[in-house]
């Protein structure tokens, strides 16, 4: 079959890696897609908001099955207009994708069918927000309702910085029109979990867990970033966990919207947090995490079209999902001042390092081919993978290939995964 990709990040080229190894496709494309990914798929350069122009391609190379991997497109509703055109394709409805498209839509669903969340409210105007500042109770969190990178979350010590943060989100449009409204939520500790799970409609199969680090710095000090690493699985996810989470969220996640007249089908990312008073959802995607899909993937051992097929066919409970039973640990490579400003163009050494390694990887996140060779072109550049029998292991195996990369102003957390040895 021929398969195309939309997308063109770390993820994507997970997600083209998985796809590869599948014997069914016999022609791989990725849209708008990046220097690594087209070592293994032919990429067109047209961008995922492009749907018109992705719908002409698809039909015009008689794609089979599209897999829309990032958040803006199935959010805007990229899937409907594929299905419109009657091509078979991976990832939410646009009425689905609102799971992640809208903040405000999400905490509803959770407090409607008692979905263990922080508590909160939604607000519409600033003067509301506001006047809420004035009998809260502080550290709070700030979210912008739609879409932000990943940057629309603020979380504020003191009512001032609330203040602040509610004029930034809601009066100076920060986050553009993602902050027309906001969820205002109680602060909560714990460790963080990111569980993929692939969704039918109906039935839900949960991959194994993950855990990202968001910050820039070491010690989890610095800004927030797309991810500068991952690990999976992540030890602190117990059976207990594990148990709670069945029983409490992923299936009732997965009814409610089938309540709501909104079957998801494709991933839904829940970002959970461990709390003293259990599991609870921070968020939920409606798409792979980056980079938590650079150490899940690699892990997966069904064929990737055989389960998202049958997240469209509606027939996952067929399917028995397995990983393997060893450790992956990704390390970003970004660029030295990520994210808020950096430098692009330099040109990157010892890709090839990586060929023919078994356990290893090298995923392209923001890179370029120039006639000068491959070179740095956004904030994560690269996201170096490797596995082990143990998380130490994949953390060791991990650090040792980041060495045979060199980029100018090359730059990276020094402990990803350090938390495993706290496990
Ligand atoms: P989100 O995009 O909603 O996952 O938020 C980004 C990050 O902000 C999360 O990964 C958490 O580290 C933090 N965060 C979000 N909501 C809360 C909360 N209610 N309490 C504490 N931290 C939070
Ligand atoms: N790594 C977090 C995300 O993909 O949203």
């Amino acid at each position: 079959m021929k398969v195309l990709i939309v997308g063109s990040g770390g993820r994507e080229h997970a997600i083209a890696m998985s796809v590869k190894k599948s014997s069914r496709v016999e022609k791989l494309y990725c849209a708008p897609g990046n220097a690594g990914i087209a070592e293994i798929a032919e990429c067109a350069p047209i961008g995922a908001m492009e749907f018109d122009k992705l719908v002409a391609f698809a039909k015009e190379k008689e794609i089979d099955f599209v897999i829309v991997g990032m958040d803006d497109p199935l959010v805007g509703g990229l899937v409907d207009k594929m299905e419109e055109a009657g091509i078979s394709t991976f990832g939410p409805r646009k009425n689905a994708a609102i799971l992640e498209g809208s903040k405000a839509f999400s905490k509803d669903l959770m407090k409607k069918y008692q979905i263990p969340t922080a508590a909160y409210e939604n607000f519409d105007s600033p003067e509301a927000a506001l006047q809420y500042l004035e009998t809260a109770k502080f550290p709070i969190v700030l979210k912008a309702d739609g879409l932000a990178l990943g940057k629309g979350v603020l979380i504020c010590n003191t009512k001032e910085e609330a203040i602040e943060g509610v004029k930034s989100i809601m009066m100076d449009k920060h986050f553009g029109d993602a902050g027309n409204r906001m969820v205002i939520e109680e602060f909560m500790t714990g460790r963080e979990v990111s569980v993929l799970s692939f969704v039918d409609g109906k039935t839900i199969k949960i991959m194994t867990s993950a855990q990202d680090h968001k910050r820039a710095k070491d010690g989890d000090q610095g800004l927030n970033t797309g991810g500068m690493g991952t690990f999976s699985p992540s030890p602190f996810y117990t059976e207990e966990v594990d148990e709670f989470c069945k029983k409490y969220i992923y299936q009732a996640t997965v009814d409610a919207m089938a309540a709501e007249g909104r079957a998801f089908k494709g991933v839904i990312f829940f970002g959970l947090m461990l709390t003293e008073d259990g599991p609870k959802v921070l968020e939920y995607n409606a798409r792979f995490g980056d980079p938590e899909a650079q150490v899940v993937l690699p892990r997966m051992k069904n064929d990737i079209i055989d389960v998202m097929e049958a997240c469209v066919e509606g027939t996952l409970d067929q399917i028995d999902l397995q990983f393997e039973d060893n450790a992956a640990v990704c390390v970003v490579l970004a660029s030295d001042g990520y994210p808020v400003s950096y430098e692009k163009g330099k040109v990157i050494k010892g890709l090839e390092n990586f060929n023919d390694k078994d356990g290893y990887y090298c995923f392209h996140a923001g890179t370029k081919q120039t006639p000068e060779g491959i070179v740095t072109n956004g904030g994560r550049v690269l996201g170096v993978t490797a596995k082990g029998a143990t998380l130490q292991e994949a953390r060791k195996n991990a650090y040792e290939a980041t060495k045979w990369i060199d980029f100018d102003n090359k730059y990276m957390r020094n402990d990803i995964g350090k938390a495993i040895d706290e496990a």
